[in-house]
């Protein structure tokens, strides 16, 4: 049985005279904990440090370093969206495996892992498939038989390359959707029912006994009042469930997209909720973290007053999902969407206010506040 990561959070001092004297030093040249890698400082706890990886940007030879950053810095990766099925299949019965591969081949240059991302969502999906249900050429009993086969299909073309598949991302509602008690919601389950979910858990199994299955979902960082209204408490019923009925899901992914004007969470509350999934018998990951901030006029125009406060909160909330992921020895990836500002899906969804600067370094790769906060916690958690 694997142990629990011991208290982090509250012994940080402590630990941290420990741990800085534990580095080995080098030939001459003491190794600073602050100068090693994410990835580095992760495997000194067991945890991969995993980013999502945008193939363009991977193959820009006009923008080597963040390649090279990719490889330097992170453990895991995850296809931003080469595993889609809209990337994967653009047209009934034709694969374009291409693009994960080349992903695939790059991870195992650099000795790092991959999250499958994903399997059954909402979103992304071919027209194909999507314009066939609405116009009935495709009936629901042939809608089950090709997820089916698209499970099956990618699965086994990835067999044994992938650590973690998100099998079911986002199947649960938000408390701002009609009706406000949380339920399943999008494509998959309004036309084949709930019990699609087991099912996909199942048909991935099959398909590669060995990855890790998880459920992905974002909003679940923390427990509300456990009501009808509380997401978290609906994916924690729901995954206790699968669990109960002998489904094969080994983990929980917690996306982790967090915004500073939210206040959001301490790493206490987020250690809480990771405990109560883990209680359950299975793991946890974050799977997509980045934290916004509103690019009010003052700060595009470089305003260090309005940018300051957001760089300090940024930092905040990615240490607590990092502390709280860090107390729990079941807590086994922390993956960040993007890297890069030059990077990040935020500016281009988030329009209305403007949404920017959530990662870990700016446009230029200059590593930020929360870059530095992160290998802080690394390195006070860092002993083995
Ligand atoms: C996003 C990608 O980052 C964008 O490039 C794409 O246009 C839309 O999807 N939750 C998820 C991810 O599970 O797949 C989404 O990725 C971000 C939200």
């Amino acid at each position: 049985m694997k142990l629990r990561r011991s208290a982090l959070v509250a012994t940080v001092a402590l630990v941290a005279a420990g741990a800085l004297n534990a580095v080995p030093a080098s030939a001459g040249h003491p190794e600073r904990p602050a100068d090693l890698s994410l990835r580095a400082l992760g495997q000194r706890s067991d945890l991969a440090i995993g980013t999502a990886v945008d193939m363009a940007a991977l193959d820009d030879t006009t923008d080597p370093q963040y390649r090279k950053l990719v490889a330097e810095q992170f453990s895991s990766v995850t296809p931003e969206n080469v595993m889609k099925w809209e990337v994967l299949e653009p047209t009934q019965g034709t694969y374009n495996w291409a693009p994960a591969d080349e992903l695939i081949a790059f991870t195992k240059q650099n000795k790092q892992r991959v999250r499958g991302h994903v399997l059954v969502w909402q979103n992304q999906l071919p027209a194909w498939l999507t314009d066939g249900v609405n116009n009935g050429t495709i009936s629901d009993d042939q809608l089950r038989d090709i997820l089916h086969k698209h499970i099956t299909d990618t699965v086994s073309h990835f067999k044994g390359k992938i650590w973690q598949w998100d099998v079911v991302n986002e199947a649960a509602s938000d408390p701002w959707d009609s009706p406000s008690t949380i339920h399943y919601k999008g494509f998959w389950t309004q036309h084949l029912g709930g019990g699609i979910i087991a099912d996909a858990f199942r048909w991935a199994h099959q398909a590669d006994p060995k990855a890790l299955l998880f459920y992905n979902d974002y909003n679940i960082e923390a427990f509300g009042d456990g009501g009808p209204g509380d997401k978290t408490q609906f994916v924690y019923n729901m995954v206790k469930q699968l669990k109960h009925d002998g489904v094969p899901i080994d983990g929980v992914g917690s996306q982790g997209h967090l915004g500073t004007q939210y206040g959001d969470y301490d790493a206490l509350q987020i250690n809480d909720t990771l405990n109560r999934f883990t209680d359950l018998g299975l793991d946890v990951a974050f799977t997509e973290v980045d934290v916004r901030s509103q690019m009010t006029a003052g700060v595009q125009a470089g305003d260090s007053n309005e940018i300051n406060p957001r760089l300090q909160a940024a930092a905040a909330d990615f240490s607590a999902l990092m502390q709280g992921c860090l107390a729990n020895r079941r807590c086994i990836s922390f993956t960040v969407w993007g890297f890069t500002d030059k990077h990040s899906w935020v500016p281009g969804w988030f329009k209305d206010p403007l949404e920017g600067m959530a990662t870990l370094y700016d446009e230029n790769y200059q590593p930020k506040r929360a870059y530095n906060t992160l290998k802080a916690d690394l390195i006070f958690a860092g002993r083995r």
